[in-house]
């Protein structure tokens, strides 16, 4: 019989399957506004595609565009240089890897990673269309990272982590495929510390990026005992009473 983590991740999978189909039919079936299911609907400005520059939207489908469905722009805050590996955890549509990409250039690698089988299929069309070949997309859960150990220079996710239903598994896998000296940039849902789990779920849904989220606390301790140092969390932008969008970024210990 399947465990309670096990439903409710099914249920996200199958939240987030329908997305992409929504995008690749074309239509808007999940009532998540302009294809962003982490916003519960109608709250654009907060979620999705908003949040890239015009120069950035410029460099992609505009499927993937559509298919945004992040909370931030990791690319925005995280230094990525010619050569490097990059990993997006739970990379959805593909924008992020797609931009990653672009920027390690031909001798860098960005590889994305994600459960559902329908925005594997959509990103891996987006990537044809915006021509970069330096990717790969993998199937699998964040929680246990199909790469080897010390394989990765940088980290990055949007809006993903608060959707695991084991917040802890995500942040030592970080660490293990991260190689010593490496760099996590995440965007993501943070909580202030005043609210509990709870507080939490009365803001929004588990599925729409709010009940799941972390607290700011709770990220630097998680992070630090993970094996990182020079922790940050920086609200960047409100999303409900309390609750944040945040860049979170680190450093793997040497
Ligand atoms: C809110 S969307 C964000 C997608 C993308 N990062 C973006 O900015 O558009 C969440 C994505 O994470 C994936 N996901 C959620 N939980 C996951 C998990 N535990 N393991 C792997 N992928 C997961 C979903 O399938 C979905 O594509």
């Amino acid at each position: 019989m399947a465990t309670a983590a096990e439903k409710l991740r099914e249920e996200v999978r199958r939240r987030y399957a329908e997305s992409a189909r929504a995008v690749t039919d074309g239509t808007d079936g999940c009532g998540c506004g302009s294809g962003s299911c982490c916003a519960d609907g109608g709250n654009d400005r907060k979620f999705g595609e908003a949040l890239y520059d015009v120069e950035q939207r410029g460099e992609l489908p505009a499927a993937a565009t559509l298919a945004s469905l992040g909370c931030g722009n990791p690319i925005a805050v995280t230094e990525l240089h010619e050569g490097e590996t990059v990993l997006d955890l739970g990379s959805g549509g593909g924008i992020d890897v797609i931009l990653s990409a672009k920027r390690v250039g031909p001798t860098g690698t960005a590889y994305g990673l994600d459960m559902t089988d329908e925005m594997l299929a959509l990103a891996q069309q987006n990537a044809r269309d915006a021509g970069v070949g330096n990717v790969h997309f993998l199937k699998g859960i964040i929680e246990q990272i199909p790469l080897p150990a010390s394989s990765i220079d940088v980290v990055i996710s949007n809006c993903v982590i608060n959707l695991s239903t084991d917040k802890a598994a995500v942040l030592s896998e970080i660490a293990r495929v991260l190689r010593p000296g490496g760099r996590v940039g995440v965007s993501d849902v943070v909580a202030e510390d005043r609210l509990g789990p709870t507080e939490r779920a009365e803001r929004g849904s588990y599925v729409g990026c709010i009940a799941g989220a972390l607290s700011k606390g709770e990220y630097v301790a998680g992070l630090e005992a993970a094996g990182f140092e020079d922790v940050s969390v920086d609200f960047t932008h409100g999303v409900a009473d309390g609750m944040h969008a945040a860049i979170v970024r680190a450093q793997r210990r040497q």
